[in-house]
């Protein structure tokens, strides 16, 4: 390269750097000229050697060579880098015209339809619709339900605790009915309450009719001089309303709840159809036991209360003929798209 004129070291200038195809191959190109043992640094090294009346003039000339060098170097790199974006920009194209793959529109879980199917009815006669905590206080869902810490009733509900550093002073466990919403409620509101929680809740149960992780529906009415058969109607309006049919029985069959009292399990039976004659239990039921009404904060003298507990579940097989609880939960397409609407 020693030998080349001013324009044609500007053109091979041109010609090794047009040649390099990407950053790193300019940058060598580049050194070749512009770097410390380049070509340009050289000659500009050798001015030196010039007779003194030559240096000015030659030096001037070769810094506009080397102007020239690093246009030519500049212009390359921004060729480079919009040959770069484009070849990115081709690469994640989007084509706009391409028909969309489309999104099938989904449908509710049944268990989902059947909650807006019990809370649509219960809003209609008059109840509130409250939500509660999943992971709940021992004291509400024990204590405060006249369960104290040794009461052999927590047996029955063995269920998941929660881990839970300090908080768990409280005594967090994963709700084991939805009870515990009847003492939040009421706390928080004055009577005449009524009110249905619905939700999630939890016990250590795992088989065709069990599963660890169900639905219940809390319903709660507190009023003065309300009796035994106001729940009676109310549930049997509900029941029949909830089936779209009038051909159901209802009994009480006495049973026991540390937290109502007297307590009964609510059975319903249908006139027709395959469970035709069979009692079915749906729901816990009872009077509010006087110690509730007290962890209430009102007076048990004057204030009666009845609640019940329903399986959503239970509600749901019913209606729509379910043999195994566990279909619910095993997410098969086959199975749910049966309840899309
Ligand atoms: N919480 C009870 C259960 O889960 C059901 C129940 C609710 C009973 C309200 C009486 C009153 O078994």
């Amino acid at each position: 390269m020693n030998a080349l004129e001013p324009d044609q070291l500007i053109a091979e200038a041109k010609r090794q750097t047009g040649a390099a195809a990407d950053a790193a191959a300019l940058a060598d190109a580049k050194a070749r000229f512009l770097g410390r043992d380049g070509e340009i640094t050289r000659r500009l090294k050798s001015l030196s050697k010039l007779p003194a009346d030559q240096r000015s003039a030659a030096g001037q000339a070769l810094n506009s060579v080397k102007r020239a060098i690093e246009d030519v170097v500049r212009n390359r790199e921004h060729e480079i880098e919009a040959a770069q974006l484009d070849a990115r920009l081709a690469e994640e194209a989007i084509d706009v015209t391409l028909p969309g793959r489309g999104l099938a529109a989904g449908g509710l879980h049944p268990i989902t339809l059947t909650l807006e199917r019990i809370e649509r009815i219960f809003r209609s006669i008059g109840f509130d619709v409250a939500d509660g905590p999943e992971i709940e206080e021992d004291f509400f869902n024990f204590t405060a339900l006249n369960t104290p810490e040794n009461h052999p009733a927590r047996s029955m509900h063995d269920t998941f605790y929660v881990d839970a550093g300090d908080e768990g002073r409280r005594g967090l466990l994963l709700r084991t009915h939805t009870s515990p919403m009847q003492i939040r409620y009421a706390r928080m509101h004055e009577p005449p309450i009524r009110v249905i929680a619905p939700g999630k809740t939890y016990r250590v149960d795992s088989d065709a009719t069990h599963s660890p992780m169900f639905h219940q529906v809390e319903g709660l009415w507190v009023e003065e001089g309300i009796s035994l058969t106001d729940l009676k109607s109310v549930y049997a309006d509900f029941i029949h309303r909830f089936f779209e049919r009038e051909d159901i029985d209802l009994r009480f069959r006495p049973s026991y709840f540390p937290f109502t009292e007297p307590s009964a399990e609510i059975d319903m039976r249908f006139a027709d159809g395959p469970l035709a004659g069979r009692w079915l239990e749906v729901s816990g039921s009872g009077q509010v036991h006087p110690n509730v009404i007290r962890n209430i904060g009102l007076d048990p003298e004057r204030y009666v209360g009845f609640a019940f507990g329903s399986g959503v579940e239970r509600l749901a097989m019913l209606r729509y003929g379910i043999g195994d609880l566990r279909l619910f939960f095993d997410n098969d397409l086959r199975f749910l798209r049966q309840f899309e609407r």
